[in-house]
């Protein structure tokens, strides 16, 4: 009682299994999950002086910083312990949270390409609780149906392969460097996620024991 909650980053490429490792995150240490992604996509088609979130999000892009530094900023003045997953994806956005917050753990998911790509092309998300699963690696009780609300999965809109392959190129030029960044601290700690859900599951616990 009283222990403090840990702020965690999780970095990694698209498809990495930042989601899918959020989920367990959250339910072992009772964390907030502050997600840049679903905030994002809970309002896609919002008017901002950049045009609609949509705009970028469909095409693999990155939203405009100003957008996504202000859901941070809010996500994490109410947060206690939270896992950050989907931001920083550049440089500045790096600076930008060392102004706002203190990290307690950085942790780095890093999958080859190939791989990122077999998860991308065959993830099923839950529209309305947010669960993800995945036709062949990870696969609900019934087929196409969400285990823990019932409803029909879809697919994201930015998961046909010619958008995730920009998606993966857009990170290799822009978030890249925020990996460096914080591996020259002396912050980061690989983790090799090529795993299975469960493997990559243990090798998180046993760095943050
Ligand atoms: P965002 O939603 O953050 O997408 P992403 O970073 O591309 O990452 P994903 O959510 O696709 O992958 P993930 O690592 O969460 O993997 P998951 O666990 O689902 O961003 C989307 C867009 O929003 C961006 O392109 C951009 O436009 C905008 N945006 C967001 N943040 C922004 C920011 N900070 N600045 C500017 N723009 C921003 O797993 C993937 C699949 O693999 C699933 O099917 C899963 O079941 C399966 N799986 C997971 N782990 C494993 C495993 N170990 N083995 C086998 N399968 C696995
Ligand atoms: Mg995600
Ligand atoms: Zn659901």
């Amino acid at each position: 009682m009283g222990t403090e909650r840990p702020r965690i980053l999780l970095l990694g490429p698209p498809g990495a299994g930042k989601g899918t490792q959020s989920e367990n995150l959250v339910s072992a240490f009772d964390l907030d999950h502050v997600t840049t992604g679903d905030a994002l996509r809970a309002n896609k088609d919002m008017e901002t002086e950049y045009g609609t979130p949509r705009e970028y999000m469909d095409a693999g892009e990155l939203v405009p910083d100003p957008v996504v530094n202000e859901i941070v900023a809010a996500a994490l003045e109410d947060a206690d312990g939270y896992v950050l997953d989907g931001y920083p994806r550049n440089l500045s956005q790096a600076e930008y949270l060392d102004e706002i917050t203190t990290l307690d753990h950085v942790l780095f998911l890093d999958v080859d390409r190939e791989e990122l790509l077999r998860r991308l092309t065959g993830r099923r998300v839950c529209p309305e609780c947010g669960k993800t699963y995945h036709v062949e690696f990870n696969q609900p009780e019934t087929e196409g149906v969400c285990d823990a609300c019932g409803s029909e999965l879809t697919q994201r809109d930015d998961d046909t392969e010619d958008v995730v392959n920009e998606r993966l190129d857009v990170y290799d030029e822009n978030t890249l460097p925020v990996v460096e960044y914080y591996r020259d601290q002396g912050e980061l700690i690989e983790i090799d996620g090529n795993d299975s859900p469960d493997g990559v599951w243990e090798t998180i616990q046993s760095t943050l024991e």
